[in-house]
């Protein structure tokens, strides 16, 4: 399992981020020096996934501070760096109350700490023998270290109950095939990278027992927003009768956003589709409440009415 710091790391005089762009072929670390730069870090992927960008920015803030940056300054460039994870607007948020060094790193350390919890809650759902399917990147790259779906994943394998874990590729940025597959490899867990396409027909065969994706914003009526193609999972999950759970801290949560449809999506540039052709390239969609068997989060696992089970303790609760 990749440490913490070896995912993102606050130095003097700079943030280091094992760029994912690059991987699995590569590893090679990026170094930003400034807020700036840590913010463009995070709109060009260099580290991605919602928990992660919001560590990323407390380190930011952390290096912005130390460096006598216009602190207002650094929060703007920072929150305006994408759109939908909520995680970076929370981090931000905490980071105004004390922008220390020891702050970043103490966020750092407690969202790892709520994988793990959230991990091994998700577990209790996992029967033996189950043949798990996930979607994008939800493992220690996407959350600073052991990850929110794949941790799921991990701590059910770890007590023998995962066979098998179908890894949707993620296009166009195959987070999936290039970071899912590279994580559950060195987790020494079963895997096949799946197309996208393919992930309806896997459950119709009856080869999928569990769906477990994490979440860039979960809604405080339980709508949740993750990358693009989850929705189709949820919809053809419920087609097959296969469980579809969420797995998020509460950071994740948003109490001032009520439903879905306030959620803002990010749409990236379309020669990540295709240079060729006129594309669109939304990277995330809503999944509806209604769809998702249960929020797993550190405090436990939530069900539907979410409006009343989900913990708010995020931005504006
Ligand atoms: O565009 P990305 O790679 O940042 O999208 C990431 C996802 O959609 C993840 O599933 C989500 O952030 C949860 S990460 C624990």
């Amino acid at each position: 399992m990749l440490e913490p710091e070896r995912i993102l790391r606050l130095e003097v005089g700079r943030v280091v981020f094992l760029d994912q762009r690059r991987l699995p072929t590569e590893e090679v670390d990026v170094a930003c020096t400034t807020a700036a730069e840590v913010a463009d870090a995070i709109r060009t992927m260099v580290v991605r996934g919602a928990p992660a960008i919001g560590v990323a920015a407390a380190y930011g803030i952390a290096l912005a501070a130390e460096r006598g940056e216009d602190l207002s300054e650094a929060d703007r460039v920072l929150r305006t760096s994408r759109p939908t994870a909520i995680n970076l607007m929370w981090a931000l948020d905490e980071m105004k109350r004390d922008p220390s060094a020891e702050h970043a790193r103490q966020i750092h350390r407690d969202e790892v700490e709520r994988c793990r919890q959230m991990s091994a809650h998700a577990s209790t759902l996992v029967k033996p023998g189950s043949r798990a399917m996930t979607h994008c990147n939800a493992g220690g790259l996407a959350t600073g270290g052991y990850g929110s779906a794949v941790g799921a994943i991990i701590a059910s394998f770890e007590q023998g109950l995962i066979d098998h874990v179908w890894v949707d590729e993620t296009r166009p940025l195959l987070q999936g095939a290039r970071l899912t597959a590279w994580e559950l490899e060195h987790a020494g867990i079963p895997f096949s990278v799946i197309p996208d396409s393919a992930a309806a027909a896997f459950m119709a065969r009856g080869e999928v027992d569990v769906i477990f994706t994490g979440a860039d914003r979960i809604a405080r009526n339980g709508d949740t927003a993750n990358k693009i193609g989850t929705y189709g999972l949820a919809v053809n999950a419920k087609h097959h009768t296969v469980p579809f759970y969420i797995v998020a801290p509460t950071s994740t949560i948003d109490p001032a956003t009520a439903d879905g449809s306030g959620i803002p999506i990010e749409e990236r540039d379309q020669t990540e589709v295709t240079a060729r052709f006129p594309a669109r390239n939304p990277a995330f969609d809503v999944t509806p409440a209604g769809l998702i068997h249960a929020i797993v989060t550190e405090q436990g696992v939530h069900r539907a009415p979410y409006g009343d089970t989900l913990p708010l303790s995020g931005v504006g609760a």
